[in-house]
C-alpha cells in the first residue's frame, strides 16, 4: 500500500513509499482507509528536523481521519463503515499523563496517516458527526482537542471572557468552542482581514497585534479592568507577559505554544494575581471524544483554509510555515 514517508528532515524528504498490506486486524485493533488529515506545527518541526525523538523514515503526518474497513476480536467502539477521527496519541485514552501516554505521538515518534491503510487500537479512535467532510474530520484530532481542554481545564461557561492569540488551527477552534460555551471572545491577529473573518465566526471583540503590540490593554479595557477568565497563548514567547498582564486574579492562562519562541518573563504577576498556569502536551482520547461532542452538538463547522492534494503536499507545509492561513489546513488523500 502506499504512503508519504518522511525519509529524511527537509520537506524534500516526504516520499512515496509502497509498504506491505496488512493482514487481518488482531484482538481490539481496527483498520481504517484513510480519506483525510490536517497540518499542524508538530508537522513542521518534524520536517525541519526540529521534534525530539523523531525517526526517520516514519510514515509522515500526525492528525488523520478515514472510514473503518476491518474490525478485529474484540472491537465494540466501532464497526466497519464508522467515520472516524484518529486520536495522535493512542497509547492516552482517559486521565492524566504520563511520560509514555504523553510522548508517543502518531507522526512524530510513531507511524503517522499518511499512508492507504492504518491498523491501531479501537480505543484511540473517535467516530465523527455525519455533517463533516473528511476534511473536517481531519482538521479535529490536535486542534479542536487541545483548544476543547484548555477551555475545559479554565472551566469556562456563560459569563466568562476568553482571549485567544492569533486565528491558526488552535486559536479559531479556540474561538469557535468557547462561542459554543457561552463565553465572550478577544481574539487577536496580525491582519485586519482575518479579524473580520473572526468577527463572522462570532469573536466579540478583536485586536490587531501588530498594529499595536499591547493586547493586553484592550482585553482589560475590554473586561473593565479585571481581566479575562482564559487567555488561551500558542505564542509564549517576549509577548508572554502581556498574558499574564491580560488575565484576572485567579484566572487561567493556557501555553499552549511557543511560536513566538522561548520566554524570558517576569513571573510576579503569577503571584501576585493567582493566576493557574496551565501547559498543554496534547490530550486523551476522551479530550478528543468531548471537543467532537461539542462540535456536533453545536453544529461547529471546523474552518478550512485551504485542501491540498498528495501531489502538492509540500506547498500545503509553505503554506502552513508562512502563517498566512486562518484555520486549518488539510491534506486530501488523493492517491
Ligand atoms: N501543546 C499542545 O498540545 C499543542 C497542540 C496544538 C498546537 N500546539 C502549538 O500551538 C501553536 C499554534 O498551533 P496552530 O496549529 O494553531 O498553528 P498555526 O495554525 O500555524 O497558527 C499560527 C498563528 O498564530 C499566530 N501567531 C504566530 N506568531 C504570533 C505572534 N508572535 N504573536 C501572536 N500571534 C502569532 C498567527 O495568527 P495571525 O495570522 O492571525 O496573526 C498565526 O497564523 C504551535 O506552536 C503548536 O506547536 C500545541
Amino acid at each position: 500500500m502506499k504512503a508519504i514517508e518522511i525519509i529524511s528532515p527537509s520537506l524534500d524528504g516526504l516520499t512515496l513509499a509502497e509498504l506491505p498490506e496488512l493482514t487481518a486486524p488482531g484482538n481490539g485493533r481496527i483498520h481504517v482507509r484513510m480519506k483525510a488529515g490536517s497540518l499542524n506545527f508538530a508537522d513542521l518541526a518534524v520536517a525541519f528536523g526540529q521534534y525530539p525523538g523523531a525517526p526517520y523514515p516514519n510514515i509522515a503526518l500526525c492528525d488523520g481521519a478515514g472510514e473503518v474497513v476491518a474490525v478485529g476480536d474484540d472491537v465494540w467502539q466501532v464497526a466497519v463503515g464508522d467515520r472516524v477521527a484518529i486520536h495522535v496519541k493512542p497509547r492516552w485514552i482517559a486521565g492524566r499523563p504520563n511520560a509514555e501516554l504523553a510522548n508517543a505521538m502518531r507522526g512524530a515518534t510513531l507511524p503517522g496517516s499518511l499512508v492507504e491503510i492504518v491498523d491501531i487500537n479501537a480505543a484511540s479512535v473517535v467516530k465523527a458527526p455525519d455533517y463533516l467532510s473528511w476534511e473536517e474530520i481531519g482538521s479535529l484530532p490536535i486542534c479542536a482537542m487541545t483548544a476543547w481542554r484548555a477551555l475545559e481545564t479554565g472551566k469556562i461557561g456563560p459569563g466568562n471572557t476568553v482571549a485567544v492569540l492569533g486565528t491558526g488551527g488552535v486559536s479559531v477552534f479556540a474561538l469557535q468552542l468557547a462561542k459554543a460555551r457561552g463565553a465572550r471572545v478577544i481574539i487577536t491577529s496580525s491582519s485586519d482581514e482575518k479579524l473580520e473573518r473572526a468577527r463572522k465566526l462570532g469573536a466579540d471583540a478583536t485586536f490587531n497585534y501588530r498594529s499595536n503590540p499591547d493586547w493586553d490593554h484592550f482585553a482589560l479595557a475590554q473586561t473593565g479592568n479585571a481581566g479575562v477568565d482564559l487567555v488561551i497563548d500558542p505564542v509564549g514567547g517576549d509577548g508572554f507577559g502581556k498574558s499574564l498582564s491580560a488575565v484576572r486574579h485567579g484566572g487561567m492562562v493556557a501555553l499552549i505554544g511557543f511560536l513566538g519562541g522561548g520566554a524570558a518573563t517576569d513571573l510576579l504577576p503569577v503571584i501576585f494575581k493567582e493566576i493557574r498556569l496551565q501547559g498543554a502536551n496534547g490530550g486523551s482520547v476522551a479530550d478528543l471524544s468531548g471537543a467532537i461532542a461539542a462540535i456536533n452538538a453545536a453544529g461547529i463547522k471546523p474552518v478550512i483554509d485551504s485542501i491540498f492534494g498528495i501531489v502538492n503536499l509540500r506547498e500545503a507545509y509553505k503554506l502552513m510555515a508562512g502563517g498566512s492561513h486562518f484555520g486549518k489546513i488539510a491534506i486530501r488523500f488523493d492517491w
